[in-house]
């Protein structure tokens, strides 16, 4: 354990002795995620390249044979919100009043434990004892930055049951369950990329991802060896992927699939992209299928750069992502457009919104030597719009979830 993982071990254990009493029996994490490219595919059975942040959610938890689920958040004001296992339904989490509604934080460690429950594998199914757990959550990942707070709690509580009680879960089975959470229980139409990159990703690594069949690769990405740098800019213009907007481009998607004769976007071919805008009767549907046909096709465009090691050359791809999900699938908004004008501007290799859209984060590609004009000139541009100071740092291609304490 190096010196932050150990930090964070004794903050969760001391902050689950004060909130539950006793000792947890052990302390999991699971962290947030940026996407380098491939956004808003993975609902079309598309490709994705997500890279896990160093930013990570904590879960300390102890297990409980009475079904009650007790869990704590310490970045949430108010108190434990107090669930009944067997209770728990998508509309109904099944507290004791409190914060338990499931627009609150509480439903995506409860809906994991529902979509557990569901699945048969929580204990109390079968007529196994009534298993339950006391969490205590802390987390580093901006919430509400498209940097996949949600998906960080859901695989972080998924991974400390799988500990707690030994349910022998792979992490892509972690990421199914976590999605249909956030599906079914919480209610957002998300895909399966967050999910995935929260349970999969590995240090050094970007995780290639067919979310048709979840055949992944891990790419090697060490920036720093190549003198290069991954900035994160965070607009702090919060986004919600709740209020519809994400549903309707998705709706949208699967609408012009159907129109097509094909089972998702993913199956227009980029050679066909004409011919299949042309036979679409709804104009409307024409850029968001634009979009996503493109987009797959930058995805193939960057690995095949990574695997030549032309690192360099992804940056004007980055680029025209950004354009396309600005122009046609029209997610950015004006605080994404300037980090990404301004940082070209100022020399950046390339630079895109990441994430749903509609505020949160951007990356920018930028050479090493670089990196602090072009973020001085990303902060000045904000200054000089009246915008909210941006928050930076850089994305550091870390590790997936995994037991913290050992
Ligand atoms: C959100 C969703 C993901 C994905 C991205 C857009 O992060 O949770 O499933 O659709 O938006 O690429």
């Amino acid at each position: 354990m190096n010196a932050t993982a150990e930090a964070a071990v004794r903050q969760a254990v001391e902050g689950f002795r004060a909130v539950h009493g006793g000792e947890p029996a052990g302390v999991w994490a699971a962290p947030g995620r940026v996407n380098l490219i491939g956004e808003h595919t993975d609902y079309n059975d598309g490709f994705v390249m997500p890279l896990a942040l160093p930013h990570t959610t904590r879960v300390a938890a102890a297990r409980r044979d009475d079904g009650v689920l007790n869990v704590h958040s310490a970045d949430v004001p108010g108190d434990t919100v107090r669930l009944h296992v067997a209770k728990l339904a998508p509309g109904v989490v099944g507290g004791d009043g409190g914060d338990g509604g499931t627009g609150g934080w509480a439903a995506y460690p409860a809906g994991v434990v529902w979509a557990l429950r569901e699945a048969g594998v929580f204990p109390g199914e079968s007529g196994r004892a009534a298993g339950g757990a006391d969490l205590y959550v802390h987390s580093d990942v901006p919430a509400g930055a498209g940097l996949s707070s949600s998906a960080a709690l859901e695989v972080a509580t998924a991974v400390a049951l799988d500990g707690l009680y030994g349910l022998g879960l792979t992490p892509e089975r972690t990421a199914l369950l976590c999605r249909r959470a956030e599906n079914e229980f919480v209610g957002v139409p998300s895909g399966i990329m967050d999910q995935m990159a929260s349970a999969c990703c590995t240090a050094g690594h970007a995780l290639y991802l067919d979310t048709r069949d979840l055949t992944c690769r891990q790419v090697p990405f060490d920036l720093a060896a190549e003198g290069l740098r991954l900035l994160v800019v965070d607009t702090r213009v919060q986004h919600a992927l709740g209020d519809g907007e994400y549903a309707r481009r998705r709706a949208g998607c699967e609408a012009a699939a159907a129109a097509l004769g094909v089972r998702a976007l993913r199956d227009v071919p980029y050679g066909e992209l004409d011919s299949a805008l042309a036979r679409l009767a709804d104009p409307a549907l024409r850029p968001l299928v634009r979009h996503v046909v493109t987009e797959d096709q930058r995805v193939r465009e960057v690995i095949t750069r990574l695997d030549a090691g032309e690192t360099r050359a992804i940056g004007p791809v980055l680029t025209a992502g950004h354009a396309s999900l600005r122009d046609d699938f029209a997610v950015s908004c004006p605080e994404l457009d300037l980090v990404v004008e301004t940082a070209v501007a100022a020399g950046a290799l390339g630079a895109r919104m990441t994430g749903g859209g509609f505020g949160g984060s951007a990356i920018v590609l930028v050479e090493e030597a670089g990196a602090e004009e072009v973020g001085a000139a990303v902060t000045d541009a904000f200054a000089a719009a009246g915008h909210r100071a941006p928050r930076l740092f850089e994305a550091v291609p870390s590790e997936g979830a995994r037991r913290l304490d050992r």
